[in-house]
């Protein structure tokens, strides 16, 4: 069993952290869901757990082993993650919501398989439930909220936008659609903005290494 190692001075904190893709039903057979492999949100629980915190990790499918002394929650659909996010942020005092919600999902489920016909298929998307901004809404005295930015272009701009939005104390702003960081990739890039202003850059290194940078930095609230 991993001792847990935590720095004098630093509290022990109940986090909750997300992870992963969301898998959206067309039908029985067919979903639609995006490239996270979960590495990141793992890597941050790994290092937070060892840091001796309290980890609930809310994870999507993903094909990579919980880390040990980690409590995970498995689910499927945005809607799954909304729901068990709502459980869980109720006792949180820090959330940091690295999984990679799906923004729409099929307006209806077909109960059974579509049936392959014309040339081309419509299927009518409908918005899912902005999680991370509902959490930003009815923010709890002295929960920090971390949120992430998956960004193709103007980074930091798109990510200020989000922290704004979303009300929360800091957004991770990382490029995806790279081959050499973002999803699915062992190793990853950020830039740190905080609500008071901060904008700290880390350049690409492994996902614990990083996880371990944002954890140093988010875990102590931001006063004012
Ligand atoms: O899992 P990996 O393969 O390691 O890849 C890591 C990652 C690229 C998935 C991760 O670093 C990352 O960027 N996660 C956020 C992906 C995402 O959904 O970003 P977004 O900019 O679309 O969403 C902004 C924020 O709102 C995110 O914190 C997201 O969790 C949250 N969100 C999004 C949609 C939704 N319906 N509810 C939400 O809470």
């Amino acid at each position: 069993m991993q001792r847990a190692v935590r720095k004098m001075g630093e509290k022990h904190m109940k986090i909750l952290i997300t992870a992963g893709p969301t898998r959206e039903k067309i039908d029985p057979v067919r979903f639609i869901s995006n490239y996270s492999s979960g590495k990141m949100g793992y890597a941050l629980a790994e290092v937070a757990s060892k840091k001796g915190h309290e980890v609930t990790l809310v994870s999507g499918s993903v094909a990579i082993a919980p880390p040990k002394s980690v409590k995970i929650v498995q689910v499927e659909s945005a809607a799954d993650m909304a729901r068990e996010v709502r459980r869980f942020a109720k006792s949180a005092d820090l959330i940091i919501m690295a999984a990679a919600v799906a923004d729409y999902t099929p307006a209806k489920f077909a109960k059974d398989k579509i049936k392959k016909k014309d040339e081309v298929l419509s299927i009518k998307l409908k918005k899912t439930e902005d999680i991370l901004s509902n959490l930003g809404k009815n923010r709890k005295k002295g929960r920090i909220l971390v949120g992430f930015a998956a960004e193709t272009s103007d980074l930091v701009r798109n990510a200020e936008l989000k922290l704004e939005k979303k009300n929360l104390d800091w957004i991770v702003a990382n490029e995806v659609g790279k081959k050499d960081r973002g999803f699915s990739s062992d190793n990853n890039a950020a830039t740190l903005i905080s609500r008071d202003g901060k904008r700290i850059r880390f350049p690409l290194q492994s996902k614990m290494s990083l996880a371990g940078k944002i954890l140093s930095l988010v875990c102590e609230p931001i006063v004012g």
